[in-house]
């Protein structure tokens, strides 16, 4: 009798131990859910910093739209962030393999990425433009078929070209980068490069005297969305999205854009679609 009392008293205690550990682990959940920003990590955010003016280093340090307004969610959201700046391919591997949080870069939305990857709701409008040297034959996208075109691999701006010219042409030179693609032209190695317009309009601006011209085509060049870019069912979504849709609001993103672009965001074009 008196072992069965014991026995009863053992397993009292060993239940109280386990609800009571069950306790503690609910309340640590909800506590890393709803917690205030000092709690949470800071997360990681890739980039390819050689894309101005949405990224760009700038003495070392990384600057840009996309700078900007990536600080700016992730202060509404409550996140501390560093951001740094990997290139272009690296991006998508840390991303993919979730060595990084997220990734801000001008990233256009698009079917292919989205089967490997998560976006955020859409934050700019863009679409590719065609840089050339002044005096060039090429007028619309069609012409560049028999040229020999630079682009930054693994882009749409690739994407876009190789529409034209083919998926293996020659003619098509992929760089790491945008600058290096412009380059080659300047050198003489390429007849055009295709990128994001407002990419390749910043460098027009800031190189007057360059004596290299825009070519636009809204025909052949698609509007294009850039998003946040997440490993796939990434939580951090949901709560990015409703900050991203906050600096909206609230006038920041206007804000942040007046100051890099010095005009004002069509924000219908960019919440209807
Ligand atoms: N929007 C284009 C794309 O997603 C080009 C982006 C390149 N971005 C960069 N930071 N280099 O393919």
């Amino acid at each position: 009798m008196k072992a069965l009392k014991l026995l009863s008293i053992v397993m009292v205690f060993s239940l109280m131990v386990i609800l009571s550990a069950c306790g503690t682990s609910k309340t640590n959940g909800s506590e890393t859910n709803s917690g205030n920003t000092s709690e949470k990590k800071t997360l990681k955010v890739v980039s390819n910093a050689e894309y101005a003016p949405f990224e760009y280093l700038d003495k070392g340090k990384i600057k840009g739209f996309d700078i900007d307004l990536m600080e700016a969610i992730a202060k509404e959201a409550g996140y501390k962030i560093k951001i740094v700046h990997v290139g272009w391919d690296p991006l998508f591997v840390e991303i993919k393999g979730k060595t990084a949080d997220l990734g801000i870069s001008a990233i256009t939305i698009n079917e292919e990425r989205q089967q490997t990857y998560d976006f955020s709701i859409p934050y700019f409008i863009s679409t590719n433009e065609i840089l050339v040297p002044k005096g060039s034959n090429i007028k619309d996208a069609m012409d560049l078929k028999d040229k020999v075109v630079g682009v930054q691999n693994g882009t749409t701006g690739q994407e876009v070209v190789e529409a034209i010219l083919g998926k293996n042409s020659s003619n098509l030179k992929k760089f790491e980068s945008t600058n290096l693609a412009i380059m080659e032209m300047k050198g003489g190695g390429a007849d055009a490069v295709v990128a994001d317009n407002t990419v390749v309009e910043e460098y027009v601006k800031n190189n007057p005297k360059e004596n290299v011209v825009l070519i636009k085509d809204e025909v052949n060049f698609e509007k294009e969305l850039y998003g946040l870019m997440y490993p796939k069912g990434s939580k951090l979504k949901e709560e990015f999205d409703k900050a991203i849709k906050k600096v909206i609001e609230n006038g920041t993103y206007t804000k942040i854009y007046n100051e890099w672009f010095k005009v004002n965001p069509d924000l219908n074009l960019l919440t209807e679609k």
